[in-house]
Order: structure tokens, then sequence, then C-alpha cells
């Protein structure tokens, strides 16, 4: 019998969940993913390029001219200046980027810190890497940083702090006031940072997606992750990319050329095609998000369950407080046989059991699907 390296790791529920919905023909608003299309002139730019012969490997960092349409990107939305030879990377997916930082960055014995609620591969990341996860709770209630419960945490062995903003899957967004402090943190005890920031355009109301970047001592210690996938409405085209300083950097690359080598040529291709011609589509995404969030919460005002608007994500976590006891890894899967509305629950994003009843729901879906879901569920 082969040791697992992982042995508490089964199929993630992503998978899980959306199987069960598809078994039960339930609206599957359990994974990630947009179920409307994406646009069209970026399906036929990688369909041109497919067609025109461009289908061998690209550099190993990414194509340049792609870094470069990065780099514009970062220094028109953000006013960040990166140079994108030595710090910019292409990688298949920002979960490829993050677990080749987490990689580079913890030798054995290392302690890691990550906050709970958390995406689901970090910890395993950490773990192949002979590294221990530390799991700090975010707050109950608002999930923000304990930043005093954070230092505490830290000891001599801890290495790397993994921070999501916005936040999957609460929703939560990093206040300005959050990565003072942390930028204090990170040079006082001499860490490093993974900022996963795939959401980074996706933030409503009054709120502002505050990057890694933007702080001067953090950015000199941190690998920021993005996603096309997310961005542009293709998460089956799994690419993404990473920024960190060049020292970082060249780290990074030493394990990506052994993981993956490249990410593909001609979504690569047209990447760099639409973000030349549409440089601000990233920007109409909040408004587009923002209302289906509201359709869907507005929606669901006469339901049972109890909501506060997410701030940011394509995500909208409901409490079921006043509805069941139950928990939520049942109710997940009963309600999507018996009412057709699939979601995640939030335990498993805990090291934990969790203080609350949490149900995740994901709204990047058409309106009309929104609205079915909703109806569904106000029948809970
Ligand atoms: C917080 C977070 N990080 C990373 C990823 C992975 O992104 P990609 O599909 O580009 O690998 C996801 C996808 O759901 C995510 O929610």
């Amino acid at each position: 019998m082969l040791p697992s390296k992982l042995p508490e790791v089964g199929t993630t529920i992503f998978s899980q969940m959306s199987a069960l919905a598809a078994t039960h023909q339930a609206l599957n608003l359990s994974q990630g993913f947009p179920d409307f299309p994406a646009p069209e002139a970026l399906r036929q730019a990688l369909a041109k390029h497919a067609l025109e012969g461009h289908n061998q490997y690209a550099p190993m960092a990414g194509l340049p001219e792609l870094r470069d349409a990065i780099a514009r990107q970062l220094a028109r939305h953000r006013n960040i200046s990166c140079n994108p030879d030595t710090e910019i990377t292409v990688l298949p997916g920002a979960t490829e980027a993050i677990y080749c930082a987490i990689t580079a960055c913890v030798m054995p014995g290392d302690e890691v810190i990550l906050l709970d609620p958390c995406y689901d591969s970090y910890r395993p990341a950490v773990l192949l890497a002979g590294g221990h996860p530390v799991h700090v709770p975010l707050s109950a209630g608002d999930f923000t940083p304990d930043w005093g419960r954070i230092e505490a945490a830290i000891s001599a062995r801890t290495t790397l702090l993994v921070i999501n903003s916005p936040h999957n899957p609460t929703g939560a967004v990093l206040t300005h006031e959050d990565l003072t402090i942390l930028s204090a943190l990170v040079v006082k005890h001499g860490l490093l940072v993974v900022s996963d920031e795939v959401y980074e355009y996706l933030v409503y109301d009054n709120h502002r997606h505050h990057s890694a970047l933007q702080f001067e001592a953090l950015r000199a210690a941190t690998f920021a992750v993005f996603s096309f996938g997310k961005t542009y409405g293709v998460t089956g085209w799994k690419t993404g990319y990473c920024v960190a300083p060049p020292a970082l950097t060249a780290e990074l690359r030493k394990i990506h050329q052994y993981v993956c080598f490249v990410a593909v040529t001609p979504v690569q291709q047209a990447l760099t095609d639409f973000m030349a011609a549409e440089p601000d589509y990233p920007l109409t995404l909040a408004a587009l998000y923002q209302h289906k969030r509201d359709l869907f919460n507005s929606a669901l005002a006469h339901s049972r369950f109890q909501l506060r608007p997410s701030a940011g994500s394509y995500f909208q976590l409901l409490d079921y407080s006043d509805i069941s006891t139950a928990a939520d890894t049942q109710l997940c899967t009963q309600w999507t046989r018996e009412f057709g509305v699939a979601s995640i629950p939030v335990s498993v994003f805990h090291q934990q059991p969790p203080t609350q009843n949490l149900l995740r729901f994901c709204f990047a879906k058409r309106d009309n699907v929104l609205e079915q879901a909703a109806e569904q569920l106000c029948r809970i």
C-alpha cells in the first residue's frame, strides 16, 4: 500500500458538489465559475491563435507581450509599476502560482500562518513542502483578521503568512489599515507573504481592493497572485500570474519550470489581444456582479436564511441557524437533493469546527438562475 502524503485529503468538495448538482439536476451555485459566456472577442482570439498554429511551448515565464500587458494593467488600475521581465510570471492558474510560491518559501519544519476559513489549496501545499500550517481563525461574524491573535501565533519557525482578499468563502475585504498593520508585522518578524488577490476586481458598495503590492514594505516580501480565469470569466483556461520582487520571482520560477514549465500559448495570446483592445474591461465587473449579488439577496429577503451582503468575491454566505442545527455538510447535500440548489458547506474551509452555520453560494450565474435558486431556497 502506498503511504499517502496527504492522508487527510479526499476529492475536493467543489468537485463533489458539482457532481451532486449534475446527478440531481440541481442549480449549481456551489463551484465558483460563471455560467454565462466570456467576452466573444476573447473566445474568438483563442480560436484564431490556435488555428494560426501558435500551439507550441511559450517562454517559461510567460509570453513577454502578456507580461507587458499585465504591467500596463497594474500601472493603469493600481498605480503600481513593476518590471515584467523580473517580477511577473504567468502560470497555469492561480492555484499553481500559490503552490510554487509556498514551495519556494517553506523549508521542512517551517510554520505557515493560515487564516480560517481559508481556500482549500493552501494547507496541502504547506504540508507537501514539509511545513506546519498554523490555523488562526478570522473573527466570527465579520471575518476580519484579529492581528493581535495573529501576532501571538508567530514563532521563531514562522516563515510565511497567507492572506486572501477579497476572500473566498466569506466575501470579506481587507482594509487599508489591515495591510498597514500586516506590513509592520512582516517587517518586525521577517515574514514572507502569499497574497491571493484573484477576486481583485469584484468589490462592492463602498469597499475598495487594496493590493499588497501597494504597500512598499509588504511588497518587498510578497508573492501576489492573480487569476485571468476569475477576471475574464474563463476559469477553464486555468491561467494566472504572480507578481513578486526579482529574488522571490527567481525562486518561484525554479519551481514552476518543473511543475508545469509553461502556461498555454494561444490562451496567453488571446488574453494579450483582449487586454490591449479592452484595457478597462475588468473595471466593468464590479457593477455586473454587484447587480447579481443584489438580485440574489433581494429575492431571498423573505427566506428563513440570514444574510449580510458580501463585500467582495462572487460568493454570498447564508446563515441557516433559524432553520436547522444540522451540520452544513449534511444540509448542503440534503438541500441539493430536496430543493434543487447546490452550495458549499463553509466548515470545509476550517480546521476547527466553525461557530456559525453557514453555506456558501456563488452568484456568478445568469439572472434567471439566481432568481430560480432564490425561489427554491425560500421554500426551505
Ligand atoms: C481564493 C482563490 N484562490 C485561487 C483560486 C484558483 O484560481 P485558478 O483557477 O486561477 O487556479 C481560486 C478559485 O476558486 C480561489 O477562490
